[in-house]
């Protein structure tokens, strides 16, 4: 089969190596792909939203099969594209993405199919917005309604800062059209989790529940960034709380997109919080997360493609998603100053690392002497164990084999997650003496 996969950072190297794995894949096409990537699969430079530069490269290139996994070129209709030139796709249409590209429309249909969510309110007048801040119960949650490098969430302590984010928003456009209009929402507190689910629209299929580590800073602290390191399986996320998130959210999302005329294809993102009142949606994303999807794929035991497959024939019923009851942690090195500005250039490198270690690039270019930097998010050092414990212990040893000039980690991935194992064991045996 020829494949081509459509994004170049870390989630779309961790997809692809493992379709480069597959005996039925006998070509592999990325774009644009990065330094790493270009090991192991042809990566062309053509940019991931660049719809007529996607459709000349198909006309040269015929494939099989595509992958679209970045936000942006699904909200601009890339699979429809493909579909429209005869090309299966994984991943959902243009009508299907708006579940991540417009949080209004993911909020009135949470409302209207009665899916557990934060109460809110939509303006898309700055005075009208105003007048209700005015007047909100504090904290609130400030967001864009569109897509915004998942920057475009406030949360706001008072009314001050949420004057601000308004503004910032709706006058200085600091996201153009994306604050055009805004949701003001309810301030929700718990533990957070993520899960991914292959769906072909009908059938839903989770992988294993994930945590990703948002802020730049450690213990939550700092600028919000695409993701600085994921712990899987998510231990907040109970067998109780999976049973209740597939009747009370799953199923239901995706019956709601159904009966809205825009089934879901492809991987739903689904941002959970477990609440006091039971687990609610944050966020939906259209698409495999960036790095959860590199952290859960190593626990996925049964075939990749064929899952993708089956999001596009309808066949996931009858399609094994098995997971494995081992243990992952990935830890995201990042440019010195990222998320704001950072350099690139800077020579990158990699020593022997220990068993069920590896290295997913995410921001990288090849160059005669080498690797060297070439994003904000450069490399992440993936390790899978029998516990979170040793998994995550092990990418952090990882990482000391790993250098760049101004290589910036978070030292704290997976944290939380331990504490709350320790003080459960603790409980536990409190419970039982
Ligand atoms: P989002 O881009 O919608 O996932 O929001 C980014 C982050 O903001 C989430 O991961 C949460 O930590 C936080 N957040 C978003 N909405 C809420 C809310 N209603 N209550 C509390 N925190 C929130
Ligand atoms: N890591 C969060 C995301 O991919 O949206």
């Amino acid at each position: 089969m020829k494949i081509l996969v459509i994004g170049g950072g870390g989630r779309e190297y961790g997809i692809a190596k493992r379709l480069s794995e597959d005996p039925r894949v006998d070509k592999l096409y990325v774009l644009p792909g990065n330094g790493g990537i270009s090991e192991f699969a042809e990566c062309f430079d053509v940019k991931a939203t660049d719809l007529d530069g996607v459709r000349d490269f198909v006309r040269e290139h015929p494939v099989d099969f595509a992958v679209v996994t970045p936000d942006d070129p699904l909200a601009l209709g890339m699979a429809d594209l493909l579909r429209g030139m005869g090309v299966p796709c994984f991943g959902p249409s243009k009508a299907a993405a708006r579940i991540e590209a417009s949080k209004i429309f993911s909020k009135n249909l949470m409302m209207k199919y009665s899916i557990p969510t934060a109460k809110a309110e939509s303006f898309d007048s700055f005075a009208a917005a105003s007048l209700y801040i005015a007047m909100a119960k504090y904290p609130v949650v400030v967001k864009a309604d569109g897509l915004a490098l998942g920057k475009g969430v406030f949360i706001c302590r008072n009314h001050h800062e949420a004057v601000n984010a308004l503004r910032e928003l709706m006058e200085d456009r600091l996201f153009g059209a994306s604050g055009e209009r805004v949701l003001v929402e309810e301030f929700l507190e718990g533990p957070e989790v993520t899960v991914l689910a292959f769906t072909d629209g009908r059938t839903i299929k989770p992988m294993v529940a994930s945590m990703d580590h948002k802020t730049a800073g450690e213990g939550g602290t700092g600028p919000n960034t695409g993701g600085m390191g994921v712990i899987a399986p998510n231990p907040f996320y109970t067998e109780e709380a999976a049973a209740e998130c597939m009747e009370k959210i799953f199923l239901p999302t995706i019956r709601a997109m159904e009966e809205e005329g825009c089934p879901f294809t492809g991987c739903l993102y689904f941002g959970l919080m477990l609440t006091k009142d039971g687990p609610k949606v944050i966020e939906y994303n259209c698409r495999f997360g960036d790095p959860e999807a590199q952290t859960v794929l190593p626990l996925l035991e049964s075939n990749l493609l064929d899952a993708m497959l089956a999001t596009e024939e309808g066949t996931l019923d009858r399609t094994p998603v098995v997971l494995s009851n081992r243990a992952a942690c990935c830890v995201v090195l990042a440019s010195g100053g990222y998320p704001g500005k950072y350099e690139k250039g800077k020579p990158i490198t990699i020593g022997k690392l220990g068993e069920g270690v590896h290295i997913v690039h995410a921001g990288t270019k090849k160059t005669e002497d080498g690797f060297v930097t070439a994003g904000g998010r450069v490399l992440n050092v993936i390790a899978a164990a029998d516990s979170l414990k040793e998994a995550v212990a092990a990418a952090y040893e990882g990482v000391l084999k790993v250098g760049f000039d101004g290589m910036y980690v978070r030292r704290d991935i997976g944290r939380a997650a331990l504490d709350y194992l320790d003080e459960k064991k603790a409980y536990d045996l409190l419970r039982r003496s």
